[in-house]
C-alpha cells in the first residue's frame, strides 16, 4: 500500500519550522492554554476546514464537526463540546456553518438507503419536513438542495437556542451570539444567513427554560 500518510509527517515538520521562524514563542504560548472567542459547528467535508477558511490559527476557534453540521440535543459528543465551549472557555459566537453541495443534505433529499447513517440523516429528514411547502415548490433539484441546506442551518441554530446550556448562559447575562453561516464550495465564500440568536425571544414559548432551582 502506498504510504501517502508519510506526507503529513513531513509537511508537519516543515510547518513547525515555519511557525517557529515567525515566533519563536508560537508553540511555548498555545501550551500554555486556550481562550477561543468562537466554537464552530461545521460539517466533516474534508472541503470545508473553519481555520483555513476564516484565517484563524491554532488557539482561536473551538471546533465541532459532523455530517451536515447537525445539533442533534441526545449528541453527547456536540453536547459535551457545547457545555465546555459556553460553560468553561466561555466563547462569545456560536457559529453554525453549513456548506452548499453538502452530501448529507442531497442524501437525506433523497430516498436511497445507506445503512447506519440513515439513522443520522433522518434529522436532517426530519427539517425538510418541517419546510416541505417551500422546499416542494422549488422545481430546480440544486436551488432546492441549496436552500434546504440554509434552512438546516437556520434550524441547528434554533435547535441550540433550545438548550439549557444557551438559554442558562443568556439568563446569567454571559454575551452569547449563535450564527447561521453559508460556506460556497463554488468560489469559497461565507454568506452569513441574518438568523444570529442572542436570546430566547424568537424561540417558541414552548422551549423556554426557566433558572434551575
Ligand atoms: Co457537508
Amino acid at each position: 500500500m502506498e504510504k501517502s500518510y508519510l506526507k503529513l509527517i513531513e509537511n508537519n515538520k516543515k510547518w513547525v519550522k515555519e511557525q517557529l521562524k515567525n515566533d519563536p514563542k508560537f508553540f511555548t504560548d498555545l501550551a500554555n492554554g486556550q481562550t477561543p472567542e468562537y466554537l464552530w459547528i461545521g460539517c466533516s467535508d474534508s472541503r470545508v476546514p473553519a481555520n483555513e477558511i476564516t484565517g484563524t490559527k491554532p488557539g482561536e476557534v473551538f471546533v465541532h464537526r459532523n455530517i451536515a453540521n447537525m445539533v442533534v440535543h441526545s449528541d453527547m459528543n456536540l453536547l459535551s463540546v457545547l457545555s465546555y465551549a459556553v460553560e468553561v472557555l466561555k466563547v462569545k459566537h456560536i457559529i453554525v456553518c453549513g456548506h452548499y453541495g453538502c452530501g448529507g443534505v442531497i442524501a437525506a433529499m433523497g430516498t436511497k438507503q445507506y445503512g447506519l447513517i440513515d439513522n443520522w440523516l433522518r434529522h436532517i429528514k426530519d427539517v425538510y419536513r418541517f419546510h416541505y411547502l417551500e422546499l416542494d415548490a422549488i422545481k430546480d433539484e440544486t436551488q432546492r438542495a441549496r436552500r434546504f441546506v440554509e434552512v438546516n442551518v437556520m434550524e441547528q441554530v434554533r435547535d441550540l437556542s433550545k438548550t439549557s446550556i444557551v438559554q442558562n448562559a443568556w439568563s446569567n447575562d454571559q454575551p452569547l451570539h449563535v450564527h447561521g453561516w453559508v460556506y460556497d464550495l463554488n468560489d469559497g465564500l461565507i454568506k452569513d444567513l441574518g438568523v444570529t440568536f442572542t436570546c430566547t425571544k424568537d424561540l417558541h414559548a414552548v422551549y423556554h427554560l426557566d433558572e434551575k432551582l
